[in-house]
């Protein structure tokens, strides 16, 4: 309960235009795993991560990974509401390539974005609250992956 308000408060003060801070989070993804980049199909001739992510198609993934996030959020007192369609979801991920390894990598970068936005508010309780939300959301995207 007290963790749920802190990722509520926390994901509520990134302001409402999440993307910004989702190139943020794909930006420190693939540098932390460059191959990452090879996997979206559509990425036919952009060599480097900066270029990629103004492409319209990773602008789309990009905005599709915060709206998952979002619906983690606002669905924080009943997650297991988003199963169904995370274990859609993982699937859809093993189908395109994505090892279950990767999904850590998208937390770590994830954290690494709510770092930056948030500075001193990002505490070790408030780390820990997300990486237990996120956690959720892996194991059900895993569990899909391995169907
Ligand atoms: C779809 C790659 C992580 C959410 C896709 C697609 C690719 C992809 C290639 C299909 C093309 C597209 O729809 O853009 C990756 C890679 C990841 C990753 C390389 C890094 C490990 C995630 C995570 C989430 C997510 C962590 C959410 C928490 C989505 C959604 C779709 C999608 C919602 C659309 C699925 C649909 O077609 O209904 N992803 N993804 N992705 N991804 Fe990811």
């Amino acid at each position: 309960e007290k963790e749920k308000g802190l990722i509520r408060d926390s994901w509520e003060s990134l302001g409402k235009n999440k993307v910004p801070h989702g190139i943020v989070m794909f930006t420190r993804l693939f540098e932390l795993d460059p191959e990452l980049l090879v996997l979206f199909s559509y990425n036919t001739n952009c060599g480097v991560a900066p270029e990629c992510l103004s492409s319209p198609e990773f602008l789309d993934h990009v905005t599709k990974v915060m709206l998952v996030i979002d619906a983690a959020v606002s669905h924080l007192d009943d997650l297991h509401t988003l199963e169904d369609f995370l274990l859609n979801l993982g699937r859809q991920h093993q189908a395109v390539g994505v090892k279950t390894q990767s999904f850590a990598v998208v937390g770590e970068s994830l954290l690494y974005m709510l770092q930056c936005s948030l500075g001193p508010a990002y505490t070790a309780p408030l780390r820990q609250a997300w990486l237990n939300m996120y956690s959720f959301v892996v194991s059900a995207m895993t569990r899909g992956w391995a169907k």
